[in-house]
């Protein structure tokens, strides 16, 4: 049986009349970019989220560049963010002159450790970037007391995380800004590059907007320097008739890694993920950690089980970083995590059926 690690067109095929319809309405509308479909996501984002304003970008990435620049980030700024994410996190930092500086993670759920926090801290420090990874929201209550003390704005990165809640709250109106990447597998995924930033700040999101579109405010008129990040009227279409099912599909992820946890809980060779009792994680990805992650990684590969690894190389590790003078030791959380996590098949339409194939084939190669 060969089952992927995500299956995106398993998902459109449960709704292609829909998504032919929206990009048929875009192509005899005319109207590509920033038009009528993109005002309409925006406010259907922003609602979802129980934030005030969505500005929607060209991806993710651009989102945190925009948000940073937004909030005043430069050349000479030091910006918090963990070593355990996508590399755009720090790239996003380091693009608008920045320096990342990292602090290790929680072992038990993979997000910002708030009790390293407060050390990083100098007067260089202009925003505090924690990554909701893998769906499961930072501690974010923590993070924000320290936040206000030193009076810094907080930046979620929520790339991973559409819909997840924190204390009850969903994740993008928890700080200051946050932002979202609708990367084709995010759990709201568009058909190309797309992003967004959220905010309940009427001047920030106005800023992000300025910026996203060559400093315009009106045709002809360019009141600061700006960027071409803007996002395209397909993109939001397909977002807008995607974003009634997401909470239909982050139920079945959670579904989902009910049954591979229960199936998997007797393997003491496997440690699962625990989701914190403040949370409701929306499981982007369903991760396990294993000694001989590599050996099973590629025995799982040979048997067409797709699987992947989040992430294989920290970032204060990565060649593109070396400037920062981070050695190996420094994250010991973090760097242990890079050499045992695996992610297994995990999309809304997996079936029990290839749930229990996987998690079968795991407990023939671990036992055998
Ligand atoms: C944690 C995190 N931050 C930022 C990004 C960047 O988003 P994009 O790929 O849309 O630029 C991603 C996307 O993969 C991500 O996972």
């Amino acid at each position: 049986m060969n089952i992927p690690l995500v299956n995106l067109k398993a998902q459109y095929l449960t709704m292609a009349s829909e998504i032919d319809a929206a990009i048929r309405r875009v192509v005899e509308s005319t109207i590509f970019v920033l038009g009528p479909e993109t005002r309409s996501f925006e406010e259907e984002f922003a609602s979802y989220c129980e934030v005030e304003h969505a500005v929607c970008v060209s991806n993710g990435t651009d989102a945190l560049r925009l948000s940073l620049i937004a909030l005043g980030v430069e050349t000479g700024s030091e910006v918090i963010t963990v070593p355990d994410t996508f590399y755009a996190t720090g790239e996003a930092i380091a693009s608008v002159g920045a320096t990342p500086v990292f602090v290790d993670v929680d072992p038990a759920t993979k997000t910002m450790d708030p009790a390293a926090l407060e050390d990083a801290i100098t007067a260089k420090t202009r925003v505090l970037l924690p990554v909701h990874l893998y769906g499961h929201p930072a501690d974010m209550n923590p993070i924000l007391e320290i936040a206000h003390r030193h009076d810094l704005p907080v930046l979620e990165d929520a790339a991973q995380a559409h819909g997840a809640r924190y204390r009850g709250k969903r994740v993008g109106g928890l700080g200051k800004m946050a932002i979202f990447s609708f990367y084709p597998s995010k759990n709201l995924g568009a058909y190309g590059e797309a992003g967004c930033v959220t905010t309940n700040d009427a001047e920030l999101a106005q800023q992000v907007r300025l910026l996203r579109d060559c400093g315009r405010s009106s045709k002809y008129l360019h009141v600061q320097r700006g960027f071409n990040h803007r996002m395209d009227e397909i993109q939001a279409a397909i977002l807008r008739d995607k974003l009634p099912h997401l909470d239909q599909w982050n139920r079945y992820r959670r579904r989902h890694v009910a049954l591979y946890q229960r199936l998997l809980a007797d393997l003491p060779e496997i440690q699962l993920l625990r989701t914190s009792n403040d949370c409701e994680s929306v499981h982007h990805v369903m991760v396990i950690e294993l000694d001989n992650r590599d050996q099973i990684h590629g025995k799982l590969e040979a048997l067409g089980i797709g699987t992947g690894i989040h992430y294989a190389l920290p970032l204060h590790l990565q060649p593109a970083f070396r400037y920062l003078g981070y050695s190996e030791g420094e994250f010991p959380v973090t760097e242990a995590s890079c050499r045992r996590v695996l992610s297994l098949p995990l999309y809304p339409e997996l079936t029990k059926q290839q749930i229990a194939f996987v998690t079968g084939q795991l407990r023939t190669l671990l036992t055998a």
